[in-house]
């Protein structure tokens, strides 16, 4: 396995150097411009000289040529490799002596010009290996049918911005770099931001964000590309969920920056987990806006054993806040992912449907619902650090969950949602309390018993993170709302089970085959719209499978589980204190 996974990853690396080769040959025998990221100096010169202005003649809002600061790279490692003086004298030397002039000289200045184009066409249809084979998965709908389906995306003009954090994940980052191309092909180059995060990876991922920048400037797409080191020196030292929400927040820090300083609004932000197939991202969007979605998310699929299970139950909880299920991608209908009743139903005929929380594979989010209203990433604070000689913190039953940055997220988007409805909160105050707390106990007893007979709520893992422990939940008494949380306005949060993410090693034919079975041609895309949307939405529970690191350790640290209540009138009165 082992071995397997290394000549993986080293045929994956070599072909990445063969495509940095690739580049550099065109550029130098067609004596045009170059990729700079790789000889640094000659950025500068190429960028003086305007050819990529020249060819891309954009006048748009994230115009990269006439703005410098939308193509950064930070905390780039400058250490000098090996001969690297050597290397650079001959690059120079090529540079000065023939490539300069050449772009420079009147009659050889158009020629340039053409064959810089040709090279950015060329660009344009990199494909990846995993991405390549796309077109031929199976999807509902007819969805990869249409050329022409996503068009009216590319009409629209907005804006998009794509946010990835890289831990030591080298191997996907050349298929995100083809989707991302791809979505740049489709969207069109200058509508899209990268932004990607390397925190402290220690595999090729350094070399690999090289050639991504390299691309990004050939292709005129605004980026930001950003290195930073660990937050603690001792990864075991680190508290995982802490350093999910660093690493987001600071992938989105160009975002922030573009709405205060230039009041530069992005449509939808979208980040990539795994490797998603761009039409299945396409596709999440038009879910996104049919549904005026403050998130939607994909599916992970992990394989396990020879074929294909549900992943990221850590960070994903249905609508009743139950985790999902453990499934297989070919579980019969009543053992799917969702446990709820409506999202399993509507998961079986590969609908969209509504959950209370998830992160499940690539997804998309609407900032004007979050990030612009001042929502960032968070984690629990008290935690126990063991590598501090602190004692332990004593928590209430009911305090906050020390679970996933995204968990914290999804309450935050609920909170602030029914916020933006306060009149419902004070047409509640006249609610008839004791009714519905006679309710909530009968509920509450009604899925206690539930628990006790649903013996996969306690176990497996989540291939994502880390696996779960065997504690059982919690006995904690049904919670008492003062105001249900269904009397707010619900946050609109939703998985889109056609847009699946996989990772290295699945076998996409198969999974696809197994979630969708065999293309059934019956359904054109004008049937697709309609079925984008959901009709009626759910509150938030009154209570969720808390699932959470109570000390650090890192990414694996060992994770208890409890069911914890949800409050959102209690929450609404914490934060305004
Ligand atoms: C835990 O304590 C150690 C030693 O005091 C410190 O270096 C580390 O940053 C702390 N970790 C966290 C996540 O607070």
């Amino acid at each position: 396995m082992a071995v397997a996974l290394r000549r993986r990853s080293l045929t994956r690396i070599l072909f990445a150097l063969g495509l940095g080769c690739f580049l550099r040959l065109i550029f130098f025998s067609s004596s045009s411009s170059r990729t700079s990221s790789f000889y640094t100096p000659d950025s500068l010169d190429i960028q003086e000289q305007n050819v990529l202005e020249r060819v891309t003649r954009s006048d748009k809002t994230l115009n990269v040529q006439k703005h410098k600061f939308l193509q950064v790279r930070m905390g780039r490692d400058d250490r000098d490799d090996l001969l690297a003086d050597v290397i650079r004298n001959g690059v120079t030397d090529y540079w000065e002596r023939f490539q300069k002039p050449y772009i420079t000289g009147k009659e050889s200045a158009h020629m340039d010009t053409q064959s810089v184009l040709s090279s950015i066409d060329q660009l344009l249809s990199l494909n990846g290996w995993v991405a390549a084979a796309c077109p031929t998965l199976t999807r509902p709908f007819g969805q990869n049918k249409h050329e022409d389906a996503y068009d009216d995306l590319a009409q629209q003009g907005h804006l998009y911005y794509i946010g990835i954090v890289i831990h030591s994940a080298d191997h996907f980052l050349v298929d995100q770099l083809a989707v991302i191309v791809q979505m740049a092909k489709r969207l069109g180059t200058s509508n899209l931001f990268v932004s990607m995060l390397d925190y402290d990876s220690t595999d090729s991922t350094a070399t690999l964000t090289d050639l991504c920048e390299a691309v990004l400037i050939l292709l005129g797409v605004p980026f930001r590309i950003r290195r930073v080191p660990g937050m603690t020196e001792d990864p075991h030292a680190a508290y995982y969920p802490l350093e999910e929400a660093y690493m987001k927040n600071l992938a989105l820090e160009p975002l922030r920056e573009l709405f205060q300083k230039r009041a530069i609004k992005f449509h939808r932000v979208i980040w990539l987990k795994g490797f998603t197939c761009p039409n299945d991202i396409l596709e999440t969007i038009k879910v996104s806006e049919a549904n005026e979605a403050a998130m939607v998310c994909g599916m992970d699929w992990a394989e396990h054993n020879g074929f294909f299970i549900f992943s990221d139950r850590w960070r994903t909880r249905d609508i009743d806040g139950d985790q999902f299920r453990q499934s297989k991608s070919s579980s019969k209908p009543d053992a799917v992912p969702p446990r709820d009743k409506t999202g399993a139903a509507r998961y079986a005929q590969h609908l969209p449907f509504q959950v209370f929380c998830c992160e499940s594979g690539t997804h998309v989010v609407d900032p004007a619902q979050s990030y612009y209203q001042g929502i960032a990433y968070r984690a629990g604070t008290d935690y126990h650090n063991l590598s501090s000689s602190d004692s332990v913190p004593l928590r209430e039953p009911d305090a906050p969950c020390l679970d996933s940055s995204q968990a914290w997220f999804c309450r935050d988007l609920w909170v602030n949602k029914a916020g933006e409805g306060k009149k419902a909160s004070e047409l509640a105050d006249g609610f008839q309390r004791r009714k519905r707390d006679n309710i909530l106990e009968e509920e509450g007893v009604a899925r206690r018993k539930e628990q006790e007979v649903d013996y996969d709520a306690n176990a497996g893992s989540d291939y994502d993170a880390m696996p779960d422990s065997d504690v059982p939940l919690a006995d904690v008494p049904p919670p008492r709302l003062s105001i249900p949380n269904s009397l707010f306005r619900p946050a609109r949060i939703l998985v889109n089970p056609r847009c699946v993410t996989t990772y290295a090693g699945v076998s996409h034919t198969q999974l696809a085959l197994d979630l969708f079975g065999p293309q059934i041609d019956n359904d054109g895309i004008e049937g697709g719209v309609g079925k984008y949307m959901l009709e009626d939405w759910d509150g938030a529970p009154d209570s969720f499978v808390c699932q959470e690191q109570l000390q650090t350790g890192g990414r694996k640290a060992t994770k208890t589980q409890r069911r914890l209540g949800f409050s959102i009138h209690d929450e609404m009165d914490r934060r305004i204190v």
